[in-house]
């Protein structure tokens, strides 16, 4: 079994989970509404070494709903992937797992750190964090069921600040079998407030003999060369940080071995929204829901040039997916 970093490994390293190798220890976040197939790609493309599905009920695959199976549409050529499932019934989250094991699926990730009201009310996603006790069986239950995969579990800090379970919680995932577990430096009652707590995703990392992956707040390489150095983790997840700027996987390379950051040029730019505005229209069908998720990419990918702010308000008030990607067309092209 793999040990947490020690301080004498390099800061960037290849992983390996049961045979199977991940390129280096930077990979990205799940993310309900973002990532799916087209950005999962761009994300590989840039460096990420491994890429998790929007989280998906394991209920919801049990039941063959549409919706979900969906959600868990994969192309080889963005394996690694791993796909997030969420729920607390211990039979429907290794049914799931076996379902998706039995169609080729190598890495399966369970969700402990989702916030929202919907899956809270139902005691999963981070609810989970309260209950170290129901977290055993839950693991135990998808490790049989995926007995030659790599099986993770993506946690919080735990529910508030008085109840700070994830080095418990990470515990008790290794005991079960869990092969890495990556921890949010937040509770659930901060959402997205302040800032991730390195002290604190240290404390997971010093838990447990596992790998750990810290996630929070890194937007720039920097953040992730200072997260790895104070949390001692064996690898960096990145979100939000990843949107606009999925450069950032080859700018932390770049930085990490001492070179200057490659910032992407405006020519760039201009090239990967076009490819990534192409891929989404050809992915989705509805133009509709194309339309709504594609803005939050041009946004994101728009942070930092002149004018940007102008360009969201007029995107954003628009619905008519051929005005926005004409108009996307223009403002980058400008900018190029
Ligand atoms: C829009 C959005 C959707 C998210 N969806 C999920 C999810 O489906 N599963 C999950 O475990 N975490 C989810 N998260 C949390 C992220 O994986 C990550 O833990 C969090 O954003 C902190 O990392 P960051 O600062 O790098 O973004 C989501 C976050 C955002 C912003």
């Amino acid at each position: 079994m793999e040990q947490s970093t020690p301080k004498s490994q390099p800061l960037l390293r290849p992983l390996e989970f049961r045979g199977h190798r991940l390129e280096r220890n930077l990979i990205l976040a799940p993310m309900a509404g973002v990532t799916n197939l087209p950005f999962r790609l761009i994300a590989r493309e840039a460096g990420a070494a491994l890429v998790f599905t929007e989280t998906v009920s394991a209920k919801g695959l049990v039941n063959g709903g549409p919706k979900s199976w969906r959600l868990v549409d994969s192309s080889p050529q963005e394996a690694p992937i791993a796909y997030q499932l969420f729920g607390r019934d211990i039979d429907a989250l290794a049914e799931a797992t076996k379902q998706l094991v039995d169609r080729g699926a190598v890495f399966i990730d369970l969700n402990l750190g989702c916030p929202v009201k919907k899956f809270i009310r139902n005691g999963a996603g981070s609810a989970l964090m309260k209950e170290p006790e129901q977290v055993a069986p839950i693991v135990s239950a998808m490790r049989r069921a995926i007995p030659n995969g790599v099986l993770s579990v993506k946690m919080r800090l735990g529910w508030n600040l008085e109840q700070i379970t994830a080095p418990e919680v990470a515990r008790v995932s290794e005991a079960e079998g869990a092969d890495f577990v990556s921890v949010h430096g937040r509770t659930r009652s901060q959402f997205y407030s302040g800032h991730a707590d390195h002290k604190r995703i240290r404390e997971v990392v010093e838990a447990v003999r596992i790998p750990v992956f810290a996630n929070g707040d890194i937007t720039e390489a920097q953040h992730a060369i200072d997260m790895l150095n104070d949390t001692g983790a064996a690898g960096v997840m990145i979100g939000r940080g990843a949107m606009g700027n999925p450069w950032i996987f080859s700018q932390i390379v770049e930085l990490a071995e001492g070179r200057p950051i490659p910032r992407p040029s405006p020519d760039e730019r201009l090239a990967l929204v076009h490819r990534h505005v192409d891929s989404m229209i050809r992915y989705f069908d509805d133009p509709r829901s194309t339309v709504h998720m594609l803005k939050k990419y041009l946004c994101a990918y728009s942070t930092g040039i002149p004018g940007a702010s102008d360009f969201r308000d007029r995107i954003n008030r628009s619905t008519d997916l051929e005005w926005v990607v004409d108009h996307a067309d223009e403002f980058f092209r400008s900018a190029a």
